[in-house]
């Protein structure tokens, strides 16, 4: 494990300045998950604490979904992408690319109007978000970049193998998107380190076996189930708990800050009973806990953002606001990060919908 980025006061630093969310506008509820499953909205919100996932409609693409909360963003932090043209770089976390090649940065930053723009994705699974945003803080603390755009996307609903509740009752759709700028360690907004990891040793607890040039290699060792999600659900559940807890601790004692110190703690979206095990750990008090997987379920790399995008929309998230986050996903992956809450303009609540999302 890696702790990166901190610094003293007036050292560079990447700071917020725009955050919005989407999901897209059909709403899925438990009692509408396929009746071939035999689940119910009992059984889902005890071992989940899902009530309701968004689910993309037939033609709808991660980019849609993708250039629909950048946008959001943008508008929030009031810049005119056409007019200045100030952002530099644009980065996409995501495990579900529309296509697997090329990436799908340089189109969303075409779709968006930004220019020629340096452009690239980051794969981390549902830790996508948390690498993205190290990567940004890097680039910008290097001087690469002066204004960095961030979104994590995923369409996970069409990973869910139409057999599989487990994964199925869990898994949705929905796009965060944050702007950071050059600014100075310390001031509000300002990220102020990392904590990142990996284990490749449990890559097959949850993956998505196919699709890659290893089946295009070995066609006959595949089939059109290995599309789709395979997870051990209950492994991946203890991993993902010892990995936040620790990867939290250990960031917190690299940024000095103490557990009392932290006023938001949001964490991967991933089923309510991790969260409330890992803020139990941590531990942080329930009532300093940011969670929104009620209605939007887990969104992988999309997760940390909604959840930021939901709290700042209801006044969870004030200036000042000593915030941590921490993530967990396929890789294995994991990282944490510190932030200060800036002073942010109005951001709308996620499942704001105002039309479908734009298409290609
Ligand atoms: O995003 C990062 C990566 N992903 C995660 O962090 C997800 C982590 N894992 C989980 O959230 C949970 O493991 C699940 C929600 C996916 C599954 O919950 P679980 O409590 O771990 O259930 P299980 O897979 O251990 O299954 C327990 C029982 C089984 O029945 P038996 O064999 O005990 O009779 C399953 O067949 O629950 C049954 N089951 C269900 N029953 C009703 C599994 N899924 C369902 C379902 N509805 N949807």
């Amino acid at each position: 494990m890696l702790p990166l980025g901190s610094g003293p006061a007036g050292q560079r630093a990447a700071v917020l300045e725009g955050l919005a969310g989407m999901v897209p506008p059909r709403a899925v509820t438990n009692d509408e998950l396929p009746p071939g499953w035999g689940t119910d909205d009992a059984w889902v919100r005890r071992r989940t604490g899902i009530g309701t996932r968004h689910w993309v409609a037939p033609g709808v693409s991660t980019g849609d979904l993708a250039v629909e909360a950048a946008q959001r963003a943008l508008d929030s932090a009031a810049l005119d992408p056409a007019a200045a043209a100030p952002i530099d770089a644009v980065i996409v976390a995501t495990s579900t690319p529309d296509r697997p090649m090329p990436a799908m940065a340089p189109q969303l930053a075409h779709r968006l109007g930004l220019g020629e723009v340096a452009a690239w994705d980051v794969a981390a699974a549902c830790s996508g978000f948390v690498y993205a945003l190290a990567t940004a803080a890097g680039v910008i603390g290097a001087g690469i970049a002066h204004r960095v755009l961030v979104v994590a996307a995923e369409v996970y609903s069409t990973l869910i193998a139409p057999d599989d509740r487990s994964a199925g009752v869990v898994f949705a759709d929905g796009a965060g998107a944050v702007l950071l700028r050059r600014g100075e360690h310390g001031e509000p907004g300002s990220v102020l380190g990392f904590d990142l990891g990996s284990d490749g040793s449990g890559h097959e607890l949850i993956e998505v076996p196919g699709g890659g040039a290893l089946a295009r290699s070995a066609p006959h060792r595949y089939t059109r189930a290995d599309l789709h999600f395979r997870m051990r659900g209950r492994d991946v559940f203890q991993h993902a708990v010892t990995r936040m807890t620790l990867s939290s601790q250990l960031l917190l004692k690299n940024v000095g800050w103490s557990v009392d110190d932290v006023d938001r703690f949001v964490a991967h979206q991933a089923n309510a009973r991790i969260l409330s095990a890992v803020g139990e750990r941590i531990p942080v008090p329930a009532d300093r806990h940011v969670a929104n997987i009620d209605k939007v379920g887990n969104t992988g790399a999309a997760s940390i953002p909604l959840a930021l995008a939901d709290a700042a929309a209801s006044g969870r998230l004030r200036a000042g606001d000593r915030v941590l986050l921490t993530s967990f996903g396929a890789g294995l992956t994991w990282g944490s990060a510190a932030l200060l809450w800036p002073d942010l303009g109005p951001v709308p609540p996620v499942d704001h919908a105002d039309g479908p999302p734009r298409s290609a």
